[in-house]
């Protein structure tokens, strides 16, 4: 099962034998790489890299939980470094102070880089089971993190005179929704291209809903700093389309998504999956602003 218990417990134990034996246990690293995963957030990427891996038979667990972990390893990573006063300079994350807020900027700059060796480590140890999976798996991994299809790429082109919209956001945040539908595919010993589509409309999804919020929930809500595109002069699909016309765009995405999933035993549960999720995208906020006249 995709459950959040089997997804926290293979993130405890990750970060368990990352923070090491003895004396490196108590430092202030060994306690930033767990503030920074726990307590998580909504954990969707990984939520959806099972949900694959159960769709297409999941016949080694063990794997599916090391790509599941290595995914939001990367992303927990990612936060860490975004909130950085270099980055977005935010103080707030899932409702508490930004590590390095908490503890300081270098130690949030090495649970970050740590973080992200982690999630490698932890697919290496996992594929002596099987590892022409798992050197895909790392592949795939590897390929949406770096350069030039990966966040890095898509954080990159904040620093760009010209953002080319789609560009950024297909690997700022799509990225990482491909790794999980793929590396699902991947652990489950399917393979990997038919699974792109899927993951980069979920992801393309995810950053509408995402604009959404950031455009309509209070700091409160969100556990993060509200307005930032604003903030910072981004585009996004609010400021393009309104409300309504985000929503609509957001159903229409999400169609295309049910309508890409590939043949595999678990279709209709992964269709059901996909639906779910839906419905928890839409911010209320959107939904009352949509009963007002005039919106
Ligand atoms: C936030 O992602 C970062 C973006 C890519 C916009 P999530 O909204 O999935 O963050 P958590 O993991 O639930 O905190
Ligand atoms: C979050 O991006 C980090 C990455 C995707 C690398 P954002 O800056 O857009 O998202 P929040 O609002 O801080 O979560
Ligand atoms: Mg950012
Ligand atoms: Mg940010």
């Amino acid at each position: 099962m995709a459950s959040p218990q089997r997804i926290e417990s293979a993130m405890r134990e990750a970060i368990r034998q990352g923070q090491g034996r003895g004396v490196g246990t108590r430092t202030r690293l060994a306690a930033a790489l767990d503030y920074a995963v726990t307590p998580g957030g909504a954990r969707i990427r990984p939520t959806i890299l099972m949900s694959v891996a159960m769709a297409c038979g999941d016949d080694r667990p063990a794997l599916t939980d090391a790509g599941a972990v290595a995914l939001e390893l990367i992303h927990c990573a990612s936060l860490v470094h975004d909130d950085l006063p270099m980055f977005d300079d935010a103080d707030l994350r899932r409702g508490k102070p930004a590590l390095h807020r908490a503890f300081s900027q270098p130690i949030a700059l090495l649970a970050g880089d740590s973080l992200i060796v982690m999630a490698f480590e932890v697919l290496a140890r996992a594929g002596a089971a099987d590892p022409g999976r798992a050197l895909a798996m790392i592949g795939v991994l590897g390929k949406r993190t770096g350069m030039p299809f990966g966040i890095c790429a898509g954080q990159g082109w904040e620093s760009e005179e010209v953002i080319d919209l789609s560009a950024y956001h297909q690997a700022k945040t799509g990225a990482l929704f491909i790794a999980a539908t793929q590396m699902g595919a991947l652990a489950a010993g399917q393979e990997s291209e038919p699974w792109e589509e899927l993951g980069a409309r979920i992801g393309e999804a995810f950053q509408v809903a995402d604009d959404l919020r950031d455009a309509l929930c209070d700091e409160a809500t969100l556990g993060k700093p509200a307005g930032q595109d604003d903030l910072h002069g981004r585009p996004n699909a609010v400021r393009e389309l309104g409300v309504r016309g985000a929503v609509a765009r957001l159903d229409d995405i999400l169609a295309g998504a049910i309508s890409s999933i590939p043949k595999c035993p678990g279709e209709g549960q992964l269709a059901q999956m996909v639906r779910a999720y839906a419905s928890r995208l839409v911010p209320a906020a959107a939904r009352d602003r949509l009963l007002m006249p005039g919106e």
